[in-house]
């Protein structure tokens, strides 16, 4: 092997770990809110451990262009790079997602979000189980409070990033969100 080789072989060995070490590092401050074990310390703040990587790199995205917005997402995306985006998307996305211990819905509660999701065809995007893949995200077992609000924040465009999902949600009361919010919650 001519030694100018050997020197780049050495140099990449130098610098790989490194970014996944900076990566990591990154990734400890995120814990600091969507928790070390993947628990968020919050029920406002959703579970990105095992989320889908397009999706986790999409929301990033947006979050750092102002599609979407949030006091501290927005400033956390501002330093991050789309490299950084991409490798913290698949870093997340590797992770088990956490128990959170939340109760299934009461039957009637569950009822009425099934109506809801048969007749706006919810599985259609996200796929049995409600798990999601690629860019659509997986909503099951996610955060209750952060559901509830994020499906409301879609509803009034203040979430404005998809409008599909906005045009959907337009078609439904307080009570259906509360009611897909608790079911989604509890699968
Ligand atoms: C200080 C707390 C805090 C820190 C630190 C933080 N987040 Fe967040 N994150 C939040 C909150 C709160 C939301 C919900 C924002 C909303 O309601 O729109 C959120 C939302 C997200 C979402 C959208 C998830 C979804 O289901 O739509 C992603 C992705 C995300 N954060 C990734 C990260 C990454 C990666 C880091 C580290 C670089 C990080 N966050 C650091 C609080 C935090
Ligand atoms: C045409 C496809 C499609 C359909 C149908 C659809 N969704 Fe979505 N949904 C998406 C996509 C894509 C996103 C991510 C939008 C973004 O990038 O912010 C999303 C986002 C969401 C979110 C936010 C998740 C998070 O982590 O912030 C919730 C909750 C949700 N959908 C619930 C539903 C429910 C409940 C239904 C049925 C009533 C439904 N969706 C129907 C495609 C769809």
């Amino acid at each position: 092997m001519p030694t100018w080789l050997f020197a780049i072989f050495a140099l990449m060995a130098f610098i790989v770990p490194a970014h996944a070490e900076d990566i990591a590092e990154k990734a400890t401050l995120c814990a600091s809110c969507h928790g070390e074990n993947g628990v968020p310390i919050d029920q406002t703040i959703p579970v990105i451990w095992g989320q889908n990587a397009g999706y986790l790199y999409v929301e990033l995205r947006d979050f750092k262009r102002g599609a979407r917005t949030d006091p501290i997402m927005s400033q956390m995306a501002t330093g991050l790079s789309r490299e950084d985006m991409m490798a913290l998307a698949e870093y997340f996305s590797k992770k088990p997602w956490p128990n959170l211990g939340q109760k299934p819905a009461d039957a009637a509660t569950a009822e009425r979000a099934q109506v809801i999701a048969n007749s706006a065809q919810c599985s259609q995007c996200h796929l049995a189980g409600f798990l999601g893949a690629s860019l659509v995200p997986r909503v099951s077992d996610q955060n209750h409070d952060y559901l509830l609000a994020t499906l409301r924040a879609i509803r009034s465009g203040e979430r404005g990033n998809n409008n599909w999902m906005t045009e959907l949600m337009k078609a439904y009361s307080d009570q259906d969100m509360a009611a897909l919010a608790a079911y989604l919650a509890g699968l």
